[in-house]
């Protein structure tokens, strides 16, 4: 059941938990890691001091591997008609909530490709494993963090994208799916999407790279697991599984969605954030889904607003403008805690594989 990856990370099973900016926590990544998976923390969102502080409680509650995953966009191109434009049209939105919209939109977080500080944090800190998602890194940056002994791994949502991941000298490729909850690693949001299933992606990879390939998108089970491992998978990363656990930071608005017929729905979209991503279908994605997919702002400044209307509306109590990122195995997701949930997973996992 081992690959080599699995045994080089020094991993127990082939189960990683993805990470998950806003919802995983350094408890989440430390009992998946505890219990022989890949824990994971997501800290694109965050500060240097923040990251920091995260991959600290992290080792505090773990001597075990874990990853630590950095948003690698293009970093954003501001265009104060195109944000005025939008805040008009968004108007309305906060009206109802007796909000105004801001007055301008900002880049609130910054892109690891231009982030020498994080690079010498991570450096310094040095988790067994960094992730990419969106891109990647500048080629020096790679080499730094190759030399510090980090596995590096990066999200690929196409044979074109995964081809640059083998080219830049990493260690394996996160084939994401269509299906998969959260924000889609597409390179260029503005390119042609293929749109392919974690599956079949897994089946192309395995084929035509020559690199350890992790299966990401609608694995919410054992049988998943094992389907990912006979498509050649080395891995499968699963984020909407762990979205209820107790250790996740949703919250009970987030987590009642998902366990309501509203799972069933999920909606890919870029009007909260301004790049795709998968959500649970909610009232801000009702009215996203009437917009005509234009006019949105830039990655990440688009977010600033869509956080603003998600503060406005729950300050008066309505929970339906946040971004509930689910996939489309949202129906399926269990409340456990996330070592008893490795736990299950590996349970399931062996029963598929004796069969
Ligand atoms: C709530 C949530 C947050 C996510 N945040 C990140 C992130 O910060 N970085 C990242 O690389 N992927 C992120 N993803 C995507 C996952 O890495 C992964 O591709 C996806 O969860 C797999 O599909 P699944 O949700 O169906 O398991 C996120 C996914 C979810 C559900």
């Amino acid at each position: 059941m081992q690959s080599d990856l699995i045994k080089r990370i020094g991993l127990q099973w082939p189960i990683f938990q993805a990470p998950m900016a806003g919802v995983g926590s350094p408890a989440m990544a430390a009992a998946v890691s505890n219990a022989g998976g890949l824990g994971a923390l997501g800290i694109g969102a965050a500060s240097v001091d923040q990251a920091r502080e995260m991959i600290r409680d992290t080792r505090a509650a773990t001597d075990n591997p874990f990853n630590v995953n950095v948003f690698c966009h293009k970093p954003a191109q501001s265009n104060a008609k195109v944000e005025t434009d939008w805040l008009t049209r968004m108007a309305p939105l906060f009206e109802q909530f007796s909000a105004a919209p801001p007055t301008a939109l900002h880049e609130i977080y910054r892109s690891f490709q231009v982030d020498p500080d994080m690079l010498e944090m991570l450096l310094e800190e040095r988790p067994a494993v960094v992730s990419f998602h969106f891109g990647l890194p500048p080629t020096e940056t790679i080499a730094a963090l190759r030399e510090a002994g980090i596995v590096l791994l990066a999200s690929a949502t196409s044979l074109a994208e995964a081809k640059t991941v083998q080219t830049a000298g990493l260690d394996g490729v996160v084939a994401q799916g269509w299906e998969a909850g959260g924000h889609r690693g597409i390179f260029d949001p503005d390119a042609l999407d293929g749109k392919l299933t974690a599956l079949e992606l897994t089946r192309i990879l395995v084929e035509r790279l020559d690199m350890p390939v992790i299966t990401a998108g609608g694995v919410m089970n054992g049988a998943g697991i094992a389907e990912a491992l006979s498509a050649g998978a080395a891995a499968a990363q699963l984020g909407t599984a762990f979205i209820d656990c107790p250790e996740s930071l949703a919250d009970a608005a987030y987590r009642t969605a998902l366990r309501s017929p509203a799972a069933n729905e999920t909606t890919m979209l870029a009007e909260i954030s301004g790049r795709p991503a998968r959500c649970l279908t909610n009232e801000f994605t009702r009215w996203a889904a009437q917009q005509g997919g234009v006019g949105t702002p830039d990655y990440p400044i688009a977010y600033d607003a869509g956080k603003a209307l998600n503060a406005a509306a729950k300050s008066v109590g309505e929970t339906g403008y946040g971004a509930q990122w689910a996939g489309q195995g949202a129906p399926r997701a269990r409340c456990l805690p996330a070592s008893e949930l490795v736990e299950v997973l590996v349970r399931e996992l062996e029963a598929e594989l004796a069969v």
